[in-house]
């Protein structure tokens, strides 16, 4: 096997092993692509300062995020069906975040259920919210990620209506997938995937399924989820979850600076900066160039994260620089779990963290808590 040296090379390794219809989901962007794809050309227009002789030594990557310890800032996003990558999923991710020492967080719409990765996890892992028509399903998903220890609620705000993206159209995306002659080819020329997958107990949409009102079988499921997105929605909304929830809050899927002065008003313990990596708003700019606005606007009021074409550790410390106390990764940790399981997500966040400790020391430092724009040499942002 060629060596894993870069992100890139866990997607090319998940695009031979993952079946085509769910490597196209993740690899994906709404409409064009546009966002998606300036979510990570947007990071090379920064360029970095290089310092020398200076001491490196002793360094780290150590920080908080939300108050908790992390062991570099970067932590898994949200990413739904996730244990179609690769069987059980959620969990191999979440214990791969967990021994790392970063927050995992799994997505409302996620394979495996809540219980199902609290019973593998030792460390508290986050929960994202989205917000259904049907409220006392909320309450329950609220309740079960209390039971479950979460030790934050990520409410995910840019979802009322779902962007289209033409590829999971063309190639018919359903879970479990429809067993087309073309899926069973798909499928029958990984054999890999397919044997992970028999493994499993068929873990289906566990945490939706049986947990909803009226979801019998799949076919239920999908026209529930698709009618439940609620597209009336709003800040008045977020008052009502922070109670019941009672415990850390983000608010994901800001990119406007009104928007974050909104969120900021509503007490919430952090906000992400993220166009749901270019799967929603098609034309919309890019994660990090919305930045440094959103920082100088809000980051003395609520703390920043920043999710969006994250790719390397270079791109993780100039979100830092220009303002960010957390980042998270969605598609580099889906690219290593579809390549190699459990394995791939560590690797991912190993080569993340490589790449960010060796940059750090090339631009003169070695702690973030020193990090700011001073190593920034050039930002059109
Ligand atoms: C997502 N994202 C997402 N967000 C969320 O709040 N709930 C979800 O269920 C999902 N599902 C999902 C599936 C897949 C396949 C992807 C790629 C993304 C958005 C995700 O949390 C995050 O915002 C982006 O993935 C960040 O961009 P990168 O790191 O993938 O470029």
């Amino acid at each position: 096997m060629a060596p894993i040296l870069e992100i890139s090379d866990l997607k090319n390794l998940a695009r031979k092993r993952v079946p085509k219809l769910f490597f196209d989901y993740a690899d994906s962007g709404s409409y064009t692509e546009s966002t998606y794809r300036a979510n990570e050309s947007d990071f090379s227009r920064i360029k970095l300062r290089q310092r020398v002789l200076v001491d490196m030594s002793g360094r780290t990557l150590e920080t908080t995020m939300i108050g908790e310890k992390v062991k570099m800032p970067v932590a898994l996003s949200p990413t739904g069906l996730t244990g179609m990558q690769h069987a059980d999923g959620e969990m191999l991710a979440a214990k791969a975040a967990e021994e790392f020492g970063v927050p995992f967080t799994l997505s409302t719409m996620s394979i495996c259920s809540i219980e199902d990765v609290a019973s593998v996890t030792k460390r508290p892992f986050w929960f994202q919210l989205y917000v259904m028509r049907d409220r006392e399903f909320v309450v329950n998903l609220i309740e079960r990620a209390r039971a479950a220890g979460c030790s934050a609620l990520v409410l995910t705000a840019d979802l009322q209506l779902l962007g289209q993206r033409h590829k999971d159209i063309r190639n018919s995306l359903a879970a479990p997938p429809k067993l087309t002659p073309k899926h069973l080819y798909q499928m029958a020329i990984r054999p890999r995937w397919c044997w992970n997958m028999l493994q499993t107990n068929r873990r289906t949409f566990r945490n939706i399924h049986g947990h909803a009102k009226n979801v019998t079988d799949l076919s239920s499921l999908h026209s529930w989820t698709a009618e439940q997105f609620d597209p009336k929605l709003s800040w008045a909304d977020v008052e009502w979850i922070k109670k019941q929830w009672g415990g850390k809050l983000i608010i994901k899927g800001i990119l406007d600076v009104e928007d974050a002065k909104m969120a900021a008003e509503t007490g919430a313990d952090a906000i992400i900066v993220s166009n749901h990596g270019g799967r929603q708003l098609d034309g919309a700019h890019s994660s990090i160039s919305m930045l440094p606005k959103i920082v100088d606007a809000v980051g003395d009021k609520i703390e920043v994260h920043l999710d969006g074409g994250i790719r390397s550790g270079q791109d993780v410390l100039k979100a830092i620089a220009l303002g960010a106390k957390g980042t998270y990764i969605g598609r580099p940790f889906l690219y290593g779990l579809g390549a190699m399981g459990k394995e791939g997500v560590t690797k991912a966040l190993e080569i993340i963290a490589k790449e960010m400790d060796v940059t750090m020391a090339l631009c003169g430092k070695r702690q973030l808590a020193d990090v700011d724009r001073g190593i920034i040499a050039e930002s059109p942002f």
